[in-house]
């Protein structure tokens, strides 16, 4: 296809010009909850897009998708990003966590147990955010894990049930960590 002086295709006006570039051609390869994934996505794809539906793990939400809810929050390598404004391809050779990886975590049961949520559309997000919060360790009063899970909206305004929960997880981690009892982590399966 011929390029004009500008770079772009030229096309007849209303007809979409495929995009194309040598990242495209290599396949992105990444570990999602501990299984090696292999896709060939166009480089604009978000991280949350290609996970919810190219890998159909739709346990990760779309809120906003401008990184104003938190309703997308996953792992990579560990740390809270927001899906919808990652790239796919920024996370070639990484690990990342979803909602799914963290099956049988205390901050599940927690948030079941403590009503936690309404809805439940921002509860994945909640809960990925609440895993982090507890594995980082630093928030310790209701005032810290507020702060700590503000990037969350809940447009149920479940929020002191979530701070219940997030206390009662952490509680269950402590316990469990004194006791040596099995807790699952990132990035099991
Ligand atoms: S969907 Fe990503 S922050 Fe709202
Ligand atoms: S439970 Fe409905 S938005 Fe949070």
């Amino acid at each position: 296809m011929e390029l004009s002086r500008h770079g772009y295709a030229d096309a007849p006006v209303g007809e979409a010009v495929p995009y194309s570039s040598s990242a495209e051609q290599d396949a992105l390869v990444f570990t999602v909850n501990g299984r090696e994934e292999r896709l060939r996505v166009d480089p604009r794809v978000t991280l949350l897009d290609a996970l919810r539906e190219r890998l159909g793990l739709t346990g990760t939400k779309k809120g906003c998708d401008r990184g104003q809810c938190g309703a997308c929050t996953v792992h990579v390598d560990g740390r809270r990003v927001l899906a919808c404004l990652t790239l796919a391809v920024a996370v070639r050779g990484r690990s990342v966590t979803t909602i799914e990886g963290v099956s049988g975590h205390p901050a599940q049961r927690a948030f079941v147990e403590c009503d936690g949520f309404q809805c439940g559309f921002c509860t994945p997000g909640q809960i990925m955010s609440a895993v982090a919060v507890i594995e980082d360790g630093r928030a310790r009063t209701d005032e810290e894990i507020r702060e700590a899970m503000s990037g969350n909206i809940c447009r149920c305004g479940a929020y002191p049930n979530i701070v219940d929960a997030v206390q009662t997880a952490m509680n269950q981690d402590e316990r469990a960590a004194s006791t040596g009892d099995e807790v699952v982590r990132d990035a099991v399966v």
